[in-house]
């Protein structure tokens, strides 16, 4: 399959890639309550997506010693201590962080810069079918503002989170004792589970 991919990039100088991809459930659910068509295009999507439409545009890079890869991960995954009821979709995730992280540091030799973004909420579609979140606030900016911020971090840290009041969160998120984190998130979970349940 990556044959195909890069045989249709060929002669393409892609210089920069934006892994932008990614799928969740459709409401909260335990693992044992996800339907196999789901959490498999969960990990299809997510992780296998992402691995080899960043294969497909290395080679190219290497060749020409320079370009930029951009991850776009999530706090579900890196942020909080665990992300109960939306497991697989933290898990890809987290993969997406590492994956990232680890070519960071494997392509620098070739002048290729790879980077995890790790976005908070945004106000996309994503959210406000899966969170029921509508409209953007101080925390939750719109895709326009969200990009503006993520655009201009490309090419430092090897992760990043490029939005302001999402790190203002994040750095607050760490003060707070992992176990009431884990109970925070949890609950809800459990509250959005039950509202698809008895709606
Ligand atoms: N919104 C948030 O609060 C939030 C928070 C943390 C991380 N993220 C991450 O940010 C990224 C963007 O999410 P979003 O909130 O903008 O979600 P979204 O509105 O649902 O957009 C998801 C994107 O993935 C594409 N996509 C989904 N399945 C695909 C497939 N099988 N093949 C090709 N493309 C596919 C969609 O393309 P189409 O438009 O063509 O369907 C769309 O561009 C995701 O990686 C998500 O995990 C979002």
């Amino acid at each position: 399959m990556n044959e195909l991919l890069e045989e249709e990039i060929r002669g393409l100088d892609v210089g920069v890639l934006i892994n932008n991809v990614g799928v969740t459930y459709p409401s909260a659910r335990f693992l044992h309550e996800v339907d196999e068509q789901v959490w498999t295009n969960v990990v299809k999507v997510n992780v296998e997506g992402t691995t080899r439409v960043t294969m497909a545009v290395l080679r190219g890079m290497v060749e020409r010693k320079r370009g930029a890869v951009v991850n776009i991960g999530s706090g579900a995954g890196i942020v909080v201590p665990s992300h109960p009821l939306f497991t697989v979709y933290a898990a890809t995730k987290a993969y997406v962080d590492q994956l990232s992280r680890s070519l960071h540091v494997e392509y620098k030799r070739y002048g290729i810069d790879v980077q995890s973004q790790v976005p908070l909420y945004v106000a996309t579609k994503m959210v406000s079918k899966v969170a029921s979140i509508e409209g953007s606030s101080l925390f939750i900016p719109t895709p326009h503002a969200y990009a503006k911020a993520a655009i201009r971090r490309i090419g430092y840290e090897a992760r990043c989170t490029p939005f302001w009041a999402h790190s203002l969160q994040w750095c607050l998120g760490s003060l707070v004792p992992e176990s009431l984190l884990d109970a925070w998130r949890l609950s809800i979970g459990l509250k959005r589970r039950a509202k698809l349940h008895y709606a």
